[in-house]
């Protein structure tokens, strides 16, 4: 039988993920693990080139990623689960492809500069500032992909500069040693749009517009009905636009049937329905999509030695297959 092909994809630990994640990554990462050999990791290391001085809460939020990962239905008998860290073959395959790496590739990356402005200098006048690990972002990241050698990764549209530069490097080391050892990934881009925050903007945790997956029931509900309908509706009997109205109806079809969406439509136009009302509606919708989840994710937040031990045994299987390729570089290289 053809061995399946293989894709990898990591999340940095920013803490509980919202709904934007879910629609966005986290339902198309459910659907992959059923065609794919997936491995899906914390990207602990990454975190560390922006916030190597803010650590407080980075194994909170290693455990959190983790929880909204199973509450979506990321399967650790599907999936391998692992946090980056805890594969030490990464770190050193890192160590061999900066070598590889000309300086001028990893500063022509185009995400750095806003990678840089997440830190700022405390002695130079709050400048950006980069570090050298910063500046290694790419490196790292091609070393996440080239280690278990993956066809895809499904990334959003942010993140395709680093994957040319990690394909650039498997295409130097293959050319350089004389190998054909490594694969050129390739980016695998989600088609769902991203939801937006409830105040019409980006949906972010830093702008307090987002609900998460780990809200509960009152929480969604209060946040829904706080959401910008159509602004130019001054009574609840006037036709409505649902095309104008960003982020209610943006939901319902984010969320609805075609039917009740059309129904919605039709009633919004007509001016037979209420934003008040159309809310609640919605949001006992989005509860009720959401309500498996939440109670995978409760289950596993009272099970925490269960989610610790998805997180070893993910990086012990991670590790068999990254000691493989690493073997193989080394003999590549013609390391003693
Ligand atoms: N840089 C990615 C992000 O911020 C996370 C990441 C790290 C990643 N290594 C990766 C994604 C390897 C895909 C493959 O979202
Ligand atoms: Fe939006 Fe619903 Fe109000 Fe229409 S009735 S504008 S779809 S919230």
């Amino acid at each position: 039988m053809e061995q399946r092909k293989r894709i990898v994809s990591g999340m940095r630990p920013t803490g509980k993920l919202h709904l934007g994640h879910y629609l966005g990554v986290l339902t198309n990462w459910v659907n992959l693990q059923d065609e794919f050999d997936c491995f899906f990791f914390v990207a602990d290391w990454h975190a560390l080139t922006t916030k190597f001085d803010k650590t407080e809460d980075l194994k909170q939020n290693t455990i959190d990623v983790v929880l909204d990962w199973l509450a979506a239905g990321i399967d650790p008998d599907k999936a391998v689960i692992y946090a980056q860290s805890h594969v030490p073959e990464i770190a050193e395959l890192h160590v061999y492809l900066s070598m590889i790496t000309p300086q001028n590739w990893v500063e022509r990356d185009p995400t750095l500069k806003d990678l840089a402005k997440m830190v700022r200098s405390a002695d130079d006048d709050n400048k950006p500032s980069v570090s050298y690990g910063l500046l290694g972002y790419p490196v790292l990241m091609a070393a996440d992909i080239m280690m278990f050698n993956v066809d895809y990764v499904p990334v959003g549209i942010d993140q395709v500069a680093h994957i040319e530069i990690a394909r650039d490097i498997a295409r130097r080391f293959n050319h350089l040693y004389n190998v054909e050892l490594f694969k050129e990934a390739v980016p695998k881009l989600t088609k769902i749009p991203l939801l937006k925050g409830l105040d019409g903007q980006k949906m972010g945790k830093s702008f307090h517009n987002d609900i998460k997956i780990s809200d509960d029931e009152q929480t969604t509900a209060k946040k829904i009905m706080q959401a910008i309908t159509d602004r130019s509706r001054a009574r609840k009997d006037d036709p409505g636009h649902p095309d104008k109205c960003e982020v209610a109806f943006s939901y319902w079809e984010a969320f609805g049937e075609p039917d009740i969406i059309e129904v919605v439509k039709a009633e919004c136009m007509a001016g037979k329905r209420g934003c008040v009302d159309c809310k609640k509606q919605l949001a006992c919708l989005v509860n009720e999509k959401l309500r498996p989840l939440r109670e995978r994710r409760k289950y596993y937040e009272n099970n925490l030695d269960e989610v610790h031990k998805i997180i070893n045994e993910g990086s012990q299987k991670a590790r068999v297959e990254a000691a493989k390729v690493l073997a193989q570089v080394k003999d590549a290289i013609r390391m003693f």
